[in-house]
């Protein structure tokens, strides 16, 4: 049965969400799912913008069916080739043989190293700027390259300004027919989904999302309509702001972000000390994470987040504990900027964690690693509790 929202007179969202799908990319939990949206304009040309996942296909096309009510689908705006959105080209071409595939260049590249080679007679090709009209709509093309792909273009209706913005403002989760930001409480239950989405999926990409940024800064919107998650119709300066502060690698608050990896629980015993000092000095919200625990996506979202990161590990194999080096590859892989960072390191006979952390941290823009270290052999020295102090109060005067 078909599906869909009505989101203006004569604009639809005919996506879905898949509550089954473990991983997202095959890697980032999604414990509350993933919508993928796309959009049907009943113009006098009609017209899709992206198709969907192939887990949703089934009332994908029940809504293009109903909606076209017998007539011919004329246009499918392509904004993404990634496989979530892109998935239902052929598909989509199979049942409607006559549609135009709107995209850039670097697009039709794409869809025949998915599809194999196609009939290039229904590609039209736009470039920057370039507008198609389908009646009363006009839509115009703005080029928004590593947004997250090097094909991604943003498609603006200029009649209803609503800004058709690909993964850029999407977010995890699941719709539950709330489709719109303003239907639920966005800043406060969507909005670590969202930084964990961008900060993943578009966080190494900063200055590509800055470029578009500027350019959107050019256009009237009434309504944000990505590819994921919830639609903006009012309040953008919230998720601007956002997104203004994520792609300039500048934390939201000053705040500190613990991660520890502990074998059998004496770097853990350390970071509580440490956790518990911070709060009797008058530091609130402090966050702690288990990297064996903690899926690296969270806690990376989190360094988004917070100003001050600590890092704790225990030494493995004559290095950082597995867990907590691919916590600290994948914030270098996502080109985090401009922290404070302070490393304690752990190791029985040989404590090597602590110098190997900071290589990384240390390579870093922007990051400035405290000079004072904190190394336990085997396990936090009475003792030692002077030199935690001195860095709970550093970091305490810092936050203030
Ligand atoms: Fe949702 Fe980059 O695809």
């Amino acid at each position: 049965m078909y599906s869909y929202r009505k989101i203006k007179d004569d604009i639809y969202m005919i996506g879905a969400s898949d509550r089954r799908l473990a991983l997202f990319e095959n890697v980032y939990p999604i414990k509350d799912g993933v919508s993928y949206n796309s959009y049907f304009v009943d113009d006098e040309k009609t017209v899709v913008l992206d198709t969907v996942d192939k887990s949703v296909s089934g009332v994908f096309f029940e809504n293009i069916k109903h909606l076209l009510n017998g007539r011919s689908l004329d246009y499918l705006i392509v904004n993404h080739m990634e496989p979530d959105h892109c998935a239902m080209i052929a598909d989509t071409i199979l049942r409607y043989p006559d549609v135009k595939i709107v995209g850039n260049a670097k697009t039709f590249t794409m869809i025949e190293n998915f599809f194999g080679k196609m009939d290039r007679d229904n590609f039209v090709t736009v470039s920057e700027g370039d507008e198609l009209c389908t009646g009363k709509h006009t839509f115009t093309f703005v080029m928004a390259p590593m947004v997250h792909w090097p094909e991604v273009m943003v498609s603006y209706d200029k009649t209803e300004k609503i800004l058709f913005s690909a993964d850029a403002f999407g977010s995890f989760g699941a719709l539950d027919g709330n489709i719109f930001a303003d239907e639920i409480d966005y800043d406060k239950s969507k909005i670590d989904e969202a930084r964990r989405y961008y900060t993943n999926i578009v966080g190494k990409y900063g200055a590509q999302v800055q470029a578009v940024l500027k350019k959107a800064s050019t256009l009237e919107i009434d309504m944000i309509c990505p590819l994921h998650g919830h639609i903006f119709r009012k309040d953008f300066g919230f998720i601007l702001e956002k997104y203004d502060l994520w792609s300039r690698y500048e934390a939201e608050e000053k705040a500190v972000v613990i991660a520890y990896a502990s074998i059998y629980g004496n770097t853990e015993n350390a970071v509580s000390v440490l956790a518990n000092m911070l709060a009797d000095k008058g530091v609130k919200n402090i966050r702690v994470y288990d990297v064996s625990v903690t899926d690296p996506s969270f806690i990376l979202s989190e360094c988004f987040r917070a100003s001050h990161l600590v890092f704790a590990s225990s030494t493995y194999n004559g290095g950082i504990f597995p867990k907590m080096e691919t916590l600290l590859l994948e914030i270098k892989a996502h080109a985090l900027q401009n922290r404070k960072a302070y490393i304690l390191d752990n190791g029985s006979w040989g404590a090597v964690a602590g110098r190997k952390m900071d290589e990384i941290l240390s390579s870093l823009k922007g990051f400035e690693v405290d000079e004072e270290k904190i190394s336990m052999k085997s396990s936090l020295k009475e003792e030692q509790l002077e030199n935690l102090d001195r860095l709970a109060e550093k970091i305490s005067f810092e936050l203030r």
